[in-house]
């Protein structure tokens, strides 16, 4: 059986980079090259150690740009298309005026399907292979993402969101419909092709304590599902939150009380957590995830990389769209380079990229399958054009070593930078050198 070999400036991480010289945490090959065939890696490494058996391969010459794998967004809401961008709110009024709204169009499946074509084309066209979705109430427009993603071959995680309460009734669904339809999703699409379930009630605020604690024995019943939710975005989020549940210590003491807490859980934002939260959610292995466009849009505050890391809280990045304002991992990079500068940290841009690959799919505890070029994992790849515009060739025209290339891209890059995206081998965006 033939297979693929993609030639160009090869770059992978084995770990964490402890700081920008710490050439040991990845591989980087600038003659390189990696084969694929029937969906995976089969090698890594430079063109010139490419094995015998590879050789008379199909060769993608991407040269001179950068072969990476495909970026991973561990959180985003496809039915927020159509509001990325409302203008004037913060987190309540925003849900209340274009939010709620805008989801409750996603009762109809021909509207959610059509949707969430646009939206898994849009990720393909930004680079990014897996991510983590919130569908909106409707089981429809569950169905309909998970069909759309098993078009394209994609692994995708998503779940139909849980919200049975302050809300509008056109977007609320009951603690036993919930139950029922996300047990029925699951049982749909968990582990169909490279697709995956997160159970996801969608904050406290919309779940009444009987539908948060079904939602706990989804979990109980399907361990290996994921559990994705919000938690401590905004100031009055978290001030109703506490009225709502006035028996708990704190937000999270919410979640916990029903077992949504472990290491498959992934909570967006954190930005406002006690230190009796942040030990919890370090003892729980759960994933705190931090949404850098979402957060500046929404004017609800900033992320604290370096002291959640530091109290050993896992960390992942994500787009948080359509709070975030962009389908780029390469843009929510740079801003979270941004938002760790008014804290007094300047994030490596090796961290960044680690972030984006190896980093958000260990969050996902999907590194075995996705985010590295290890052989024998998936062939999600990208190859990167740094030098994609006129203004950012001028900038790359300065461009000392690969740490200043990929500081640049993540600074100046989009998906005009996304010169190609191969999805279990095959090439959904088309290659510029075949
Ligand atoms: N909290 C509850 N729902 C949402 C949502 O849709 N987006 C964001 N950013 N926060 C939320």
């Amino acid at each position: 059986m033939t297979g693929q070999v993609l030639r160009g400036r090869v770059l992978t991480f084995f770990e964490r980079p402890e700081a920008i010289d710490d050439t040991a945490s990845y591989g980087y090959w600038e003659n390189g090259a990696a084969a694929l065939r029937d969906g995976k890696i089969v090698w890594r490494g430079a063109l010139n150690d490419l094995p015998e058996a590879y050789r008379h391969w199909t060769v993608r010459d991407h040269r001179p740009h950068l072969i990476v794998p495909g970026f991973i967004d561990t959180y985003s809401h496809f039915v927020q298309m159509g509001v990325i961008g409302a203008y004037g709110a913060k987190l309540l009024d925003w849900l209340r005026n274009y939010t709620f709204p805008e989801e409750a169009r996603f009762a109809d499946p021909v509207h959610a399907a059509l949707v969430a074509g646009l939206f898994l084309d849009e990720l393909i066209c930004n680079g990014v292979t897996t991510a983590a979705v919130y569908a909106s109430s409707h089981k429809v427009s569950a169905d309909a993402f998970f069909a759309e993603a098993l078009k394209r071959g994609l692994c995708m995680i998503a779940g139909k969101t849980l919200m049975d309460r302050n809300a509008p009734g056109d977007v609320c669904d009951t603690p036993q419909s919930g139950y029922d339809d996300s047990s029925a999703l699951i049982a749909a699409w968990h582990g169909k092709g490279r697709l995956l379930y997160a159970v996801t009630p969608r904050f406290a605020i919309t779940s009444s304590p009987q539908q948060l604690e079904l939602t706990g024995a989804l979990l109980k019943a399907y361990p290996d599902c994921y559990l994705q939710t919000h938690l401590s975005e905004n100031d009055a989020e978290v001030a109703f939150t506490a009225e709502l549940y006035p028996d708990e210590i704190d937000y999270l003491s919410v979640y916990q009380r029903y077992g949504l807490v472990g290491s498959r859980a992934l909570f967006g934002h954190c930005l406002h957590l006690s230190p009796r939260e942040i030990s919890v959610m370090a003892e729980s292995r759960s994933v705190a995830v931090f949404c850098p466009t979402s957060n500046m849009f929404l004017g609800s505050g900033l992320f604290n990389y370096a002291g959640l890391g530091e109290a050993g809280v896992r960390v992942s990045l994500a787009s948080d769209v359509g709070g975030g304002t962009s389908y780029s991992m390469l843009t929510t990079a740079a801003e979270a380079y941004k938002v760790c500068q008014l804290q007094g940290l300047s994030l490596n841009p090796f961290e960044t990229f680690y972030l984006l690959t190896l980093g958000n799919a260990r969050a996902l505890s999907l590194s075995h399958r996705i985010g590295t070029l290890e052989p024998g994992t998936d062939a999600d790849l990208i190859v990167l054009d740094s030098r994609a515009t006129p203004a950012m060739a001028a900038r790359m025209a300065n461009a000392a070593s690969l740490a200043d290339e990929l500081f640049a891209l993540q600074t100046l890059g989009d998906d005009r930078s996304v010169a190609a995206t191969y999805v279990a081998g095959r090439s959904l965006k088309p290659a510029r050198a075949v």
